[in-house]
């Protein structure tokens, strides 16, 4: 089932700014935020030193990097349900104090001791007491922020656990340069990279102790019961069961899948393979980085650019797009092109990363989606544990090659191949899922492209409102009208307010327009003034009377809004969609319908309904028929947000299925009070 989406699900930044405005919220932040960064920074340093002991043989380098990814992720695998209800047992600020003293500890031995065996046990003890602390931060968060903030602190701490990546990155990158230095003037023994980021990195928890030390405001005892972590076999095996019966979820899930797996394989085989194009610990960082970089981009900017798209189709093409570009980093040899396709890849797979996000909220039902969000988490940690410890496997396995063509030497190596293969995995899922999720099978993506530069589709959303605005469209005497007052009654009936208002005529100035609109006595308007007049009604009606009534929280139900435009002045008269639909998003600061309904009914059979005839009714039926058309387009672009209801059905049928589809948007009082049960 789909659901509208009735406001942007990220707030505004200024909103999300807000809630660090809130000290004891803000200091921790800035602890998370280091000691995220620290998780990183560690992570690039115990793989680089994992390259680093392997002392230039590729098979061992391969293996002891997939050995630092399975001990970094087996404990969360392993322990995450554990320690979640242990953690919940201690006083939170002690302990989080302790671990990060133990991190500390553990970080700091880790190039003192300087061999495989204490590398791997220390990442994995570290690892262990990740566990504790996370549900303990977690869990001390909604005692810092109010109820209504909670949301955006959510966000703000996902930003700092994955904005830290590049910086991480950045900061490892720059510690190469030091350690290139260090190692002219001194012995390298003591300047690799990989023990200056560890030293960095184990300082990092020790600040981020004091800082929570100095957090006296997190309530002393344990936390009240948290659900952070669930049951993970559990979890994997109620989500199968759900997912498998729905073709929309199950097509999302692997595409989802198939991001990380196209994410992760460059991670995990980043480092063999910058080493494969003759680069060091420097390139690395940058490269790891960028992978980050893209998916922030992706995620940040994608939604913004692509908003005109039908999610379901950005979904399966951008993770196609990412896979392409995972393919081609596989055949790159120069390290700058690398990087840049880097960036390309993981913007894409970061796209395709909201996108399944967001209808994934939209799509499941409120009573299971907590269980399939938590399922989804257990999948993705379970198949990041598979792709970061087989890829280098893989890589090891192949080894190093060379080819002639030509007389141009190539040099392709395992990490290179198992990237190419990982590609191509990833452009099968991405196929089969926008396959799957094919939401209009007579339009082709090419002319969704062509739509979208010409700005002529719906999507683009206005600002957020606390109110629901529907509109009725459709041809002549298909019976917006006596829908629109159906659903009125109905919505009443439990406890909405509800406004119905009409185009064009829904104000003072807006009748007088309607008047000179209609009135066949006008005689001929151009094409251009009529699309004018019916933008001028337009404006004055949202301006005056929808939009004060969805800032009040009220439901608007328009009969006829924009898409008339587009399909009377747009496809019926000469002029072309887009600049129609530009026209009115103009005059309505794109004020878009939460929901559309969409009467659809021959042309034939509305004009032979209607008992006189004004200006736009005496035109020709090959006209109504293009007007029909352009509705049936329109409401094909995003079938999220329009919904077409076949009207020559009785009133009663009618009306039931409207009823049905306006049920489910979540925006409803019944549904918010539901949602808080
Ligand atoms: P409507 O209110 O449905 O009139 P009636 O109830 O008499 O059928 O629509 C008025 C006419 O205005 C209709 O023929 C469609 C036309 N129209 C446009 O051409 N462009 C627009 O933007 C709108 C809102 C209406």
């Amino acid at each position: 089932m789909s659901q509208a989406l009735p406001y942007p699900s990220a707030p505004a930044q200024s909103e999300s700014r807000s809630v660090l405005a809130i000290p004891a919220f803000r200091k921790l932040w800035k602890s998370m935020a280091f000691s995220s960064f620290g998780d990183w920074l560690g992570l690039l340093a115990t793989t680089a030193l994992a390259q680093e002991l392997a002392g230039g043989n590729y098979k061992k380098a391969n293996f002891a990097i997939a050995g630092v990814f399975i001990v970094r992720l087996l404990p969360a695998v392993l322990l995450g349900p554990i320690a979640g209800v242990i953690a919940d047992r201690f006083d939170r600020r002690r302990l989080m104090i302790v671990c990060d003293i133990l991190r500390f500890g553990f970080y700091l031995s880790i190039p003192i001791v300087h061999n495989y065996i204490w590398l791997y046990t220390a990442t994995v003890i570290v690892e262990a007491i990740t566990l504790f602390w996370s549900p303990a931060k977690e869990a001390s968060v909604p005692n810092l922020v109010p109820k209504e903030k909670l949301e955006s602190a959510n966000q703000m701490t996902l930003l700092a656990s994955y904005g830290s990546a590049p910086v991480a990155a950045l900061m490892f990158a720059i510690l190469a340069g030091v350690a290139a230095t260090l190692t002219s003037i001194s012995n390298p023994r003591y300047a690799s990279t990989a023990d200056l980021a560890l030293y960095i990195d184990a300082i990092s928890f020790l600040y981020t102790a004091w800082v929570v030390f100095q957090l006296q405001t997190i309530p002393k005892g344990a936390a009240s019961k948290s659900a952070v972590n669930d049951n993970i076999g559990k979890s994997l095996i109620d989500g199968f069961k759900f997912v498998s019966q729905s073709k929309v979820i199950s097509g999302l899930i692997l595409g989802m899948l198939g991001a990380f797996f196209a994410a992760g394989a460059v991670i995990g085989l980043a480092r063999t393979f910058v080493g494969d194009l003759n680069a060091g610990d420097a390139a690395y960082g940058v490269l790891f980085g960028s992978v980050f970089t893209g998916l922030a981009l992706g995620i940040w900017l994608g939604p913004k650019i692509f908003g005109q798209f039908s999610r379901r189709r950005i979904f399966g093409i951008s993770l196609t797009i990412s896979s392409a570009f995972l393919i081609v980093l596989s055949l790159v040899s120069n390290l700058v092109l690398a990087i840049l396709m880097t960036i390309f890849l993981g913007a894409f797979a970061g796209l395709s990363w909201v996108t399944g996000f967001t209808m994934l909220g939209m799509e499941v039902e409120d009573e299971v989606r907590g269980r399939i969000f938590a399922f989804v988490q257990s999948l993705i940690r379970v198949s990041l544990v598979l792709v970061l410890a087989i890829a280098p496997v893989i890589a090891a396995s192949i080894g190093r090659h060379q080819f002639t063509i030509n007389n141009v030497h190539l040099r392709y190596s395992g990490a290179a191949f198992t990237m190419f293969g990982a590609g191509i995995i990833g452009l099968v899922v991405g196929i089969f899922s926008y396959k799957r999720m094919k939401d209009r099978p007579n339009i082709s993506f090419f002319s969704d492209i062509m739509a979208a530069f010409r700005g002529e589709l719906g999507g683009i959303t206005g600002q957020a409102h606390k109110g629901i605005f529907i509109a009725f469209e459709g041809g002549e005497g298909s019976g917006k009208s006596t829908q629109a007052q159906l659903l009125k009654e109905y919505l009443v009936s439990v406890g909405e307010t509800v406004v119905v208002t009409r185009e064009p005529g829904g104000t003072v100035l807006g009748k007088q327009l309607r008047k000179i609109l209609l009135d066949p006595k006008t005689g001929a308007i151009s094409p251009r003034a009529e699309a004018l007049l019916y933008a001028a009604d337009r404006a004055n009606h949202v301006f005056s009377l929808i939009e004060p009534a969805l800032t009040r929280g009220d439901i608007v139900i328009t009969d006829r809004y924009l898409d008339s435009s587009i399909a009377y002045q747009g496809a019926g008269r000469i002029l072309l969609p887009s600049e129609v639909a530009r026209i009115s998003r103009w005059a309505t600061e794109s004020l878009t319908p939460t929901l559309t309904f969409i009467m659809d009914l021959p042309a034939e059979i509305g004009l032979s309904r209607l008992d006189s005839v004004d200006r736009l009714e005496q035109e020709p039926l090959a006209f109504h028929e293009r007007v029909r058309r352009e509705f049936l387009n329109l409401a094909n672009v995003d079938p999220e947000r329009y919904f077409v209801v076949d009207a020559t059905q009785s009133v009663a049928a009618i009306s039931q299925q409207i009823q049905e589809r306006v049920s489910t948007i979540p925006l409803l009082k019944i549904n918010r009070e539901k949602a808080q049960k």
